[in-house]
């Protein structure tokens, strides 16, 4: 009888525990290896620090496990079979990350079937929100950076060239920069699409340099790919032939900034972040990186989708008590504000799922002896997807 009684006490013991003990699941699919595959950790280090930040806000009990899985670069297949796996064997409540586009593609209609919030921390073209109801978005679109781009450069430039990347982001920038600039009196000269991986560069440089455009607004996936234009835009002369090197900030992104040296001067982006900015959530976030990671680390874009995005998470965990529904998540997500952003206050449109968010004027400038993109003035302080509010005038 007295087993009995202790068996039952330790019963009870256990049960009160479970109800008070909860881990959220993060299924976290980035790059590690492939294309690009150094970014990955630009994004699983900001969420792991945001967690280490921000653990005590959770409500008594609850803990967040973050399972990281390696999608290998732009390779769609693989990122859904992760995405299955994290669904069907690991449980997850919520899947995050992914750099690129197809990936996104890929796992969308998997996060509709499970019912599976799905926190896109890059990938960024416009049409990946309306492909899952379960799909939120907290990167940017190359619209938003693109067209007030175009806008921008329509004032400047008399003729522009594009060259972008041969997949959906590319294409996006290609066309909102287009449009905006057309719009705003400038001539689109000549559009070229080159391959996602390995361009020879040299070659479409020098056809850019013979069609002797005022503006070559360029979009690449951010990286490594981003140096070799600017390597062979020097090279070439494109620079000494009066040729302004414009695009987003994916161009620049803070951490190739150093190996590209001074070929970068003068490029002028447009995006919602830099490392530069000095407003005061943003030099704290760049000091807690350096603090965490090392004084020489620097955080970039990648980090700031992942950051906020793990911010956005939280939300939906603290008012849920750490039991998610997928429903009330979303209601939770497309209700969110945010003031503390390194990028200035954002918000998510319920409409659309997407970030609404600041668009800055940017220029690479070297600032007590190292390269930075300067932010000179705030183009617009919150900027939804254009590309869906176009689709809505139609
Ligand atoms: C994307 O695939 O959506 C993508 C990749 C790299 C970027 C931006 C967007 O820099």
């Amino acid at each position: 009888m007295r087993l009995l009684k202790g068996l039952i006490l330790v019963g009870f013991a256990f049960a009160a525990s479970g109800a008070a003990a909860q881990t959220v699941k993060i299924g976290f699919i980035t790059s590690y290896s492939g294309l690009n595959g150094n970014l990955g950790p630009y994004m699983e280090r900001a969420v792991r620090l945001y967690i280490k930040q921000h653990q005590h806000e959770l409500p008594p009990g609850v803990k967040i496990e973050l399972i990281t899985r390696d999608d290998t670069g732009p390779n769609p297949d693989k990122a859904k079979q992760l995405a299955q796996e994290l669904i069907v064997r690991e449980r997850v409540d919520l899947l995050a990350g992914v750099i690129f586009t197809p990936n996104a593609l890929a796992i969308a209609p998997l996060a509709t079937e499970a019912k599976v919030p799905f926190v896109i921390m890059n990938a960024g073209t416009s049409v990946i929100s309306t492909r899952s109801p379960y799909i939120v978005r907290t990167s940017f679109t190359l619209w938003q950076s693109s067209y007030p781009l175009g806008q921008w450069a329509s004032k400047k430039f008399k003729t522009a060239y594009t060259l972008v990347s041969d997949f959906g982001p590319g294409h996006d920038a290609e066309q909102a920069f287009s449009r905006s600039f057309t719009e705003g009196g400038g001539k689109v000269v000549a559009s070229v699409r080159v391959p996602l991986q390995n361009p020879d560069f040299a070659a479409y440089l020098q056809r850019v340099k013979d069609a002797r455009p005022d503006a070559l607004m360029v979009f690449i996936p951010a990286g490594k790919t981003a140096t070799a234009v600017m390597k062979n835009f020097s090279d070439l002369g494109l620079d000494k032939a009066g040729i302004r090197l414009i695009g987003p900030g994916d161009i620049t992104t803070e951490e190739e900034l150093p190996n590209m040296g001074d070929v970068a001067l003068g490029a002028t982006t447009v995006f919602h972040w830099s490392a530069a900015g000095d407003r005061p959530a943003n030099k704290a976030f760049i000091a807690a990186w350096k603090k965490e990671y090392g004084a020489n680390e620097t955080p970039n874009f990648l980090s700031v989708g992942s950051w906020d995005g793990t911010a956005l998470i939280f939300e939906a965990i603290k008012q849920q008590k750490g039991r998610l529904d997928p429903d009330r998540t979303m209601e939770i997500f497309k209700r969110w504000k945010f003031a503390d952003s390194p990028r200035g206050p954002i918000s998510i449109d319920p409409e659309t799922r997407d970030i609404i968010q600041p668009e800055y004027l940017r220029e690479v400038r070297r600032v007590n002896g190292q390269l930075a993109n300067v932010e000179l003035e705030m183009l617009a302080a919150a900027v939804k997807d254009p590309w869906k509010e176009l689709q809505k005038k139609k």
